[in-house]
């Protein structure tokens, strides 16, 4: 028989993606969202075409009357409900804890002490990449490394390599795998590591199947264009349309694994259907890295290169250098390996972004002086001019 699922957080991206697919394959949805305005902006309903094929309960997840109701007759959750903004966690510290742990907690306390029992067989949590802090890297002498994360005076003067703990040389990016250590740098990646960890516990306690799906940088049409905290390409679009300029951080080279939409949502309803017993973590990633230049570059030049690309050495703290994610255990636990070229994507990201309504670059601009004032930004020393990389202090 075809599951019913419960998407906590399923009127964001991941979220609507997913259920349009468990809507085709005829599973029962409900959808759990409080609509959080960062996110939606002032429409709190779903799109036409699932609205009407689905149950939807508008609610926090901290809500626990509504969630008990919720999880009635339920025979997967799929957990994607959060505050996702890395660099605003570092700022908002306890909203991100309470909805992200607090919220898991409240999902797990209900699950576990309710009366009538539960039908839950199988939970989904949306990890992610940012676990990992900076993740592996290959050292010429010591070979796999877990480097420490890059200093302020190291970067504000321009360095934004990473060196090796045991001998200092600088270390080569590796992929990383699920058994590489946590090492969150943000408070946004602690709250992940803890939601995915209570997670699994609990699975493991109560022998139900559990995934913590470690996305890597999710991308594709219907992404937020309104939340100025997550996003480079939501954000970049933005800029490029209307000609202003686009700033990078660092050097511009550091660079992310940048997985569609269409893979996450493949990836995920793989899980969903996975029948096998299996607790652990996957990372849903491509194995392939993108430099956040190159990002810069090709969306400008979509739009007609009205901006100019700046790249100015400043700097983010809690932001990693790159992240390439293994993809050998997603391969060989759900014989799935995302397929889609970033280039491709990207292109089908763009098409989508332009007939969207354009939005303020005020509000972006507001949460890069958020970071700013609380010195949580670094200047940088070097400015590079995108066209001609060339480092002038
Ligand atoms: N998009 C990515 O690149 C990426 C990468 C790694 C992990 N993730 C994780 O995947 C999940 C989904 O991400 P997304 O990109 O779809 O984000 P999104 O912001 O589009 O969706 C999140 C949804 O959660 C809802 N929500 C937030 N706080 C809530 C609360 N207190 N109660 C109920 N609902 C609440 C929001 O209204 C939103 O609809 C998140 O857990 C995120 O941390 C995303």
């Amino acid at each position: 028989m075809k599951p019913t699922v419960l998407i906590t957080g399923g009127a964001g991206f991941i979220g609507r993606n997913v259920c349009r697919k468990l809507l085709l394959s005829n599973c029962s949805v409900r959808i759990y969202d409080n609509f959080l305005p960062q996110i939606h902006g002032i429409n709190d309903s779903l799109p036409d075409d699932i609205a009407p094929h689905v149950e939807l309960v508008k609610a926090d997840i901290r809500d626990r009357a509504n969630l008990l109701n919720a999880l009635e007759n339920t025979d997967v959750v799929i957990h994607l409900a959060a505050e996702t903004g890395t660099g605003q966690s570092m700022y908002e510290i306890s909203r991100y804890f309470d909805v992200n742990v607090q919220g898991t907690a409240n999902l797990l306390d209900i699950l576990q002490n309710r009366k009538s029992g539960s039908s839950v067989r199988s939970l989904i949590v949306a990890s992610s990449r940012a676990i990992y802090g900076e993740g592996s890297y290959t050292c010429p002498e010591h070979g796999l490394v877990i480097p420490e994360s890059r200093t302020n005076s190291r970067m504000s003067s321009g360095d934004f390599e990473l060196y090796c703990p045991e001998c200092e040389q600088v270390v080569s990016l590796a992929d990383t795998d699920e058994t590489a250590p946590f090492r969150p740098m943000s408070i946004y990646g602690l709250t992940k590591q803890v939601q995915e960890q209570a997670i699994l516990m609990h699975a493991r306690t109560n022998e139900l199947n559990a995934f913590a799906l470690r996305y890597q940088n999710v991308f594709g049409p219907g992404q937020s264009l309104k939340n100025p905290y997550t996003g480079i390409l939501a954000v970049f679009s933005n800029l490029a349309r209307q000609g202003h300029p686009i700033d990078v951080y660092e050097d511009g080279l550091e660079s992310r694994d940048f997985v569609y939409i269409d893979d996450v949502v493949e990836a995920t309803m793989r899980a969903v259907m996975h029948t096998g017993p299996f607790v652990g973590a996957l990372n849903v990633g491509t194995g392939e890295t993108v430099p956040v230049i190159t990002v810069a570059q090709e969306i400008n030049n979509y739009f007609g290169n009205n901006s100019e690309i700046r790249v100015l050495g400043a700097f983010r703290l809690g932001d990693i250098r790159h992240n390439k994610a293994s993809t050998r255990r997603l391969e060989s636990v759900l014989n799935f390996k995302p397929l889609i070229p970033f280039q491709e994507g990207l292109h089908k990201f763009l098409a989508w972004a332009e007939t969207q309504p354009l939005e303020d670059k005020t509000a972006y601009q507001k949460s890069v002086f958020e970071l700013q004032g609380r010195g949580l930004m670094g200047k940088g020393r070097v400015y590079i001019h995108a066209d001609n990389i060339n480092i002038t202090s």
